[in-house]
């Protein structure tokens, strides 16, 4: 399988253009770069540039709405024919104009429990009402929606009742499976390995599958993806509300040991150091692509290029994951071919309806339609 970039149809653009938020979720990734906010001016060096093709744009990172001039940056990006979609808990999609809202490809709202109760304990906040309000306008103004969920130890045995209120709403389920958060010191969310796969197995028992672009899962289920191995870092990249870009939303670098929460300390030579920011894009993405952290994203452990016949979809499982967890050179720790385990029986079941969505393809993600 051929594994080069492709990025004539352009580049996707995850872009938090503020990490501030109404919430304070436990596991979130963007707690580190809370206070960071990007002007219109640096979002304009991001867009403008003739040697650049933007394929789309996602916004997320923090609740965008909260940056007082992404309303100014929309417009542009509507100006110059780009595609958008942006990930929310509600809040944002409830305090955009609907002339506004209108202008996304599609939209994500952010629900993790099927409960009201649980959902707001989790989210510490009124969170169950912003989703509820964020649904309601989308499908008054027929927009596509799915409604996102971050897979956790303490919430994949929901999987079948979020899958129920995605067949209810008639949008589709997208689930992201936690990350650790090194530098927040969040690590207690991780799935076990037999967790992941409980969770795989439920997901496809309850629901249809629209794409997926987990390479482990891809490689397990024989699942053809769209993008071989993982889509960070190759046709797109993230840019941070501090500036920094980065090949995958959850990539950090460091200059300091960094303890992980099994109580391994990584030392800093591990960690990437250098950055390419904004100012570095002005002319083209191509920095980008030569910076240390998007050639360590593309590390395939010695293990899978040797003793693996399905390297060519999976490279090693989801790089990101591997890197936080201190073990960037070892393949995916939910991998059963290196823990010599049998790989799960799980029957793949496809939706019918073909979607094109903007993040089937930029990030590992798993996209399925609930039920009726
Ligand atoms: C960081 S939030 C930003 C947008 C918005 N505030 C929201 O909650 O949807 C984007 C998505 O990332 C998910 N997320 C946050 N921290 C995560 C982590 N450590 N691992 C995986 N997903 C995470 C959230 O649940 C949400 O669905
Ligand atoms: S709502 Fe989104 S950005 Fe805010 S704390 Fe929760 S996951 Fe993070
Ligand atoms: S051995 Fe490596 S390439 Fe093969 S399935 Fe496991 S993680 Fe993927």
């Amino acid at each position: 399988m051929n594994c080069e970039p492709n990025r004539d149809n352009g580049i996707s653009l995850g872009i938090g253009s503020t990490a501030n938020c109404n919430l304070n979720c436990g596991h979130c990734y963007s707690r580190p770069l809370r206070g960071n906010t990007l002007t219109y001016s640096e979002f304009e060096d991001i867009i403008e540039g003739k040697n650049k093709k933007i394929h789309s744009i996602n916004f997320g990172t923090g609740e965008n709405i909260l940056n007082p001039e992404f309303l100014d940056m929309v417009d542009l990006c509507c100006k110059k024919g780009i595609r958008m979609s942006v990930t929310s808990n509600g809040y944002t999609i409830g305090q955009m104009d609907e002339a506004i809202l209108k202008r996304f490809n599609d939209v994500d709202i952010s629900l993790d429990f099927p409960d009201e109760i649980e959902q707001n304990t989790f989210r510490k906040g009124a969170s169950w009402n912003f989703v509820d309000e964020a649904i309601k306008k989308c499908q008054k103004l027929r927009i596509e929606f799915s409604i996102t969920t971050a897979l956790m130890n303490i919430n994949f045995k929901q999987i079948p009742g979020l899958l129920q209120r995605a067949a209810k709403e008639n949008c589709n389920l997208r689930v992201n499976i936690f990350k650790t958060v090194p530098k927040a010191g969040i690590f207690e969310f991780k799935l076990s390995y037999d967790q992941f796969w409980e969770a795989v197995g439920l997901l496809f028992t309850h629901g249809n599958l629209i794409s997926c672009s987990e390479p482990i899962i891809n490689a397990m289920l024989n699942i053809i993806p769209a993008v071989s191995q993982s889509p960070c870092g190759l046709e797109s990249l993230r840019i941070h509300p501090d500036g920094e870009v980065m090949p995958c939303v959850y990539w950090i670098n460091s200059n300091e040991t960094i303890t992980l929460g099994d109580g391994r300390a990584i030392p800093a030579e591990y960690w990437t150091k250098s950055t390419v920011h904004i100012e570095d894009l002005k002319e083209s993405f191509a920095p980008a692509y030569e910076n240390e952290s998007f050639k360590r994203i593309r590390t395939i452990p010695e293990f899978c290029r040797k003793q693996c016949d399905k390297v060519d979809v999976c490279g090693g499982g989801c790089a990101g994951r591997r890197y936080l967890n201190g073990l960037l050179d070892e393949p995916d720790e939910y991998c059963p071919i290196y823990r010599k385990l049998d790989i799960p029986k799980i029957e793949v079941i496809k939706s019918q309806d073909q979607k094109d969505l903007i993040h089937s393809s930029y990030l590992c993600t798993l996209i399925f339609q609930g039920r009726k």
